[in-house]
């Protein structure tokens, strides 16, 4: 596998090989010392077109962590803002020497433009592609449902997760959903109507506009953000009456499961989607979620570039 576009070019079986690589890793991340050589000399360049603060200091984190070189691109403030394209930025970064280019940007299929355009030669990891796909996303999230209450074969087999909210603007949803299925988990979408995309229904899951029928069957909740930013209608009549219906609170709270896990990709809009009470509880793994970001992003840029060069050991 030279580039991670989509989960769609995944099988079960490499998508486990990233979580299971991750795991290890995350070993290292809780070692006072936490470094490994193993891309060494390797320059990584963080292409950022999108604002993002998590995604990209994880994505940081894990390529030092791993000992490459980071170089950081933000649009604003570079040539991009003068017009230049995205072409002349590859030739750029190709001439620099790039083994591995991280893009977010706000047009789906960006990132695939790149991995098969013929300036770039090292591999592409989607880092969010306008509402298409957010791979390494949904690699963290199951990383965190396994942990928390995956099976002994290792899988999501017989859990039940639901998704809920802007579901429509929501890569993270879409990424989510194929690797969920993937790994055997039965996947619920909750969400109004006009938030819901066009062919939803061709999607591996359920769908229903009913969160409280639903919510004490699910195992782990993955709340989205309302993203405002890419609504230019209006989807519903009022902020109050979207947490009404389709917010998580304390009411809501108490209608999960136990074991249930509260889940969201962040930024949170407190008050919103969520409530602080919810999104700061014991049932909460959202903090750690950023945390294994940075596990799986390690386990990504390992197996795309170490290859053939690995170290002897390392994950020993
Ligand atoms: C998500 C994104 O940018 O797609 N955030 C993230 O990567 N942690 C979700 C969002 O912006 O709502």
């Amino acid at each position: 596998m030279r580039h991670l576009l989509s989960i769609s070019d995944l099988d079960k079986t490499q998508a486990l090989s990233i979580l299971d690589t991750a795991l290890e890793l995350a070993r290292i991340s809780d070692a006072p010392v936490k470094k490994l050589p193993t891309l060494r000399g390797r320059t990584i360049v963080n292409l950022f077109y999108e604002d993002s603060t998590r995604t990209r200091i994880s994505f940081e984190a894990a390529a030092k962590r791993l000992s490459a070189d980071v170089i950081n691109f933000s649009a604003k403030g570079s040539s991009v803002s003068k017009g230049e394209s995205l072409k002349d930025t590859a030739q750029t970064l190709q001439a620099m020497g790039a083994d591995a280019v991280i893009i977010r940007h706000s047009a789906s299929g960006a990132p695939r433009w790149l991995a098969d355009s013929e300036w770039i030669s090292g591999s592409v990891i989607n880092a969010g592609d306008g509402t298409h796909e957010h791979p390494t996303q949904a690699l963290l999230d199951a990383f965190t449902i396994r942990k928390h209450l995956g099976s002994s074969t290792g899988d999501l087999q017989g859990l039940h997760i639901g998704i809920v909210g802007d579901i429509l603007h929501s890569r993270v949803a879409r990424s989510n959903v194929l690797l969920l299925s993937l790994l055997g988990a039965q996947v619920s979408l909750i969400a109004p109507p006009t938030l819901l995309p066009v062919g939803v229904e061709s999607w591996p899951a359920k769908i229903s506009y009913d969160f409280d029928s639903v919510l004490p069957h699910l195992d782990a909740v993955m709340m989205l953000r309302v993203q405002q930013e890419r609504m230019q209608d209006l989807f519903f009549p009022t902020a109050r009456e979207y947490s009404h219906f389709f917010g998580l609170n304390r009411d809501r709270m108490a209608l999960m499961k136990k074991s249930a896990i509260i889940m969201h990709p962040g930024p949170m809009n407190r008050g919103l989607e969520i409530t602080a009470e919810c999104a700061d509880s014991a049932r909460s793994v959202i903090v750690e979620q950023v945390a294994n970001g940075v596990s799986v992003r390690m386990a990504v840029l390992y197996l795309l570039l170490a290859g053939s060069t690995q170290e002897q050991g390392v994950l020993q």
